[in-house]
This record gives C-alpha cells, sequence and structure tokens, in this order.
C-alpha cells in the first residue's frame, strides 16, 4: 500500500528511521519488498534521475505497481531522489509520488529558498510533501561532485530560516556523511550537535541523512578478492542509526551498501562458474542476499516490527 511520506514520518519520528532505498531494477523491488516484509517495517522507495532514465521511468513505475500486488502487505511510500525543478514537477504531475526531494544545495542560500519555494507550492497543491537540502555534502551525486574540503555541515540557524522561508516538509541536512562508496579514511562519527541544534530550534521536524551506506569491509574484501579494485574507505558506523533517528533524524539513505551486495554476488558467482552465462541464476542470489540486507538495515534504523502498529495507526 503506497502512503504518503508524511504518515511514514509521524509514526516513526523519534521512535525509528524509515530506510529509504534507490531501486532501478525489479531484482531490487523483489529484494526491497521481501526484506521489508521479513523485518515487519515500512520504507520509501527512492527513484534518481539516473533511475528514471535507466529503462524507462514507465518501466520503473509498472516494476513499483506489480510489487505492490505481488506483497500487498507492505506499507511504503514512493519518493524522486535529488531531484531538478522540472523533474519534481513532472513527478508531482505524474500522480505515482508521495514526496519528491528538490536539491537546490549547490545554490546560494537564498536562490536554494527561491527554487524550493517554488516546488513546495506545487507539491503541496496535489498533496505531496517535499524533501529539500541545505549543507554540501561530500562525494558524488549524479552529476555534481563535492570533495570534502568542500562540503560544509548545516547550520542549524540557516536551517530554521530555510525551513520558515521554503514551508518544506523535511530536511536533508549535511552532518558529516558523504555519497558513494569512499566517505572516511578513518573511522568518524556523525555530527549529533548539528541534529541537535536543528531539533532544538525546529522541534519535531523530520531531518533526513543522505550519504548513510556503511561500506562493510568484508563485503570490500569479498569484491575485491573476486577480482574487484575498490579502495578503501569506511562509511557511516551501522550503530549511529539509531541514536540519530532518536534526536529527529526520521529517513535514512542508503544506496551504495546495496550496491555493493550486487557487486559481490555476481563477482564471486562468475568467479566461481567462469563457464555461466544465465544471468537469473546470480539474480536470483541476489534477491535473496538483498532482502536479507534490508532486513537487517531496518532493524539497525529501530523499524524493525513496526508494520502492523503502523497498520493500525493509519485505519484509526
Ligand atoms: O545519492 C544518489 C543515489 O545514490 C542515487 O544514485 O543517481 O546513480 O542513481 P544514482
Ligand atoms: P549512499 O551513497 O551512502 O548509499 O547514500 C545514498 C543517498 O544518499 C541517496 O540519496
Ligand atoms: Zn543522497
Amino acid at each position: 500500500m503506497i502512503v504518503t511520506t508524511a504518515q511514514l514520518f509521524k509514526h516513526a519520528y523519534g521512535k525509528y528511521a524509515v530506510g529509504a532505498y534507490n531501486i532501478n531494477n525489479a531484482e531490487q523491488a523483489m529484494g526491497l519488498f521481501r526484506g521489508c516484509i521479513q523485518s515487519q517495517s515500512p520504507f520509501i522507495i527512492q527513484i534518481s534521475k539516473g533511475a528514471r532514465k535507466y529503462t524507462d521511468k514507465r518501466m520503473l513505475e509498472a516494476i513499483i505497481r506489480s510489487a505492490g500486488e505481488v506483497f500487498p502487505e507492505a506499507i511504503y511510500a514512493v519518493h524522486l531522489d535529488h531531484g531538478d525543478e522540472e523533474t519534481c514537477y513532472d513527478c508531482i504531475n505524474s500522480g505515482f509520488y508521495s514526496s519528491v526531494m528538490i536539491d537546490a544545495s549547490h545554490d546560494p542560500f537564498e536562490k536554494n529558498v527561491e527554487i524550493t519555494k517554488r516546488v513546495v507550492k506545487a507539491a503541496h497543491a496535489k498533496g505531496l510533501s517535499v524533501e529539500a537540502e541545505l549543507g554540501m555534502l561530500g562525494g558524488v551525486e549524479e552529476d555534481i561532485s563535492v570533495d570534502e574540503g568542500n562540503s560544509c555541515l548545516t547550520k542549524p540557524d540557516e536551517a530554521k530560516l530555510f525551513i520558515e522561508q521554503t514551508g518544506c516538509d523535511s530536511l536533508a541536512a549535511a552532518i558529516g556523511t558523504s555519497h558513494g562508496a569512499y566517505k572516511f579514511s578513518g573511522h568518524q562519527s556523525l555530527h549529533f550537535e548539528v541534529i541537535e541544534g536543528i531539533t532544538k530550534l525546529v522541534p519535531n521536524f523530520p531531518i533526513v541523512m543522505h550519504g548513510s551506506s556503511s561500506v562493510p569491509q568484508e563485503e570490500v574484501r569479498r569484491i575485491n578478492a573476486a577480482g574487484g579494485k575498490l579502495g578503501s574507505a569506511v562509511g557511516v558506523d551501522e550503530n549511529e542509526y539509531l541514536p540519530a533517528a532518536k534526536r529527529g533524524v526520521t529517513k535514512i539513505n542508503i544506496d551504495t551498501d546495496g550496491r555493493l551486495v550486487w557487486t559481490r554476488v555476481h563477482r564471486e558467482f562468475f568467479r566461481d562458474k567462469p563457464t555461466e552465462f544465465d544471468f537469473r541464476p546470480p539474480g536470483k542470489i541476489f534477491m535473496d542476499e538483498y532482502a536479507n540486507f534490508i532486513a537487517h538495515k531496518n532493524k539497525m534504523l529501530g523499524g524493525e516490527g513496526v508494520l502492523s502498529d503502523l497498520r493500525k495507526s493509519l485505519t484509526k
């Protein structure tokens, strides 16, 4: 059942974080839905601009609609990840999305406000909520690359002003994470003081954490042992998801870790079976492994076993 992102946030706020997972194809969709049923968790399906172009946006929507029929128990929202203004309007008008993200964080503050305000107006008119971004994460996002030196943490007083001026419904804040597999060279903690600073000034406002993959070292080791050449880096400590959630981080975005599962499964499969050329056997292993991976993440986010309570609260 597709619900609004606001409904998911209302149930989760301060207790657990809703996992937001990027999908591109049917195998990921199957693993995602199965994993969320396994852990009895709600979830957010994230669709990036790149995912919309990978096959065809209608193909991806059809896969999601079908997954909803295959797994009638699932409760989820559909969200545009890192949208530009034009893509936001396309999604708002499609009637399929629960929420959109307008990412104008690379523009100066005033321009970010101006663009976000326009998207909020269009989205609210159709009942969708809007995630906006302030501050700059490091890493690579589709066509934009920000090196660590240029990333900057969100300032809580600016966040308050931004939320008041734009009317956005949730805020992607830069709290020390970055996108992709190359995050930190050594252990690094989240900037809890930034989360607390925002929550203090804007109580009960959902904060979104991007770049939340943990880049498990065992996964990287296995990929490299099967012919990969991934560099060494670590991601977000999974034990910090829940403390962040308790402080107001309501949506946690994870994509890279799922890509690592895919890469590991396929590299090991074809290494061990060099005469194989049917893509279904590794595809089946991937769906199983991806489901387990999703269930594990949901547990770490504190959202394991919450589905029946959410269902009850939705029917009240
Ligand atoms: O933050 C971006 C997400 O990982 C989506 O990646 O734009 O390559 O689909 P993508
Ligand atoms: P990761 O690259 O850490 O998985 O972050 C994904 C993300 O933020 C999608 O918006
Ligand atoms: Zn992101």
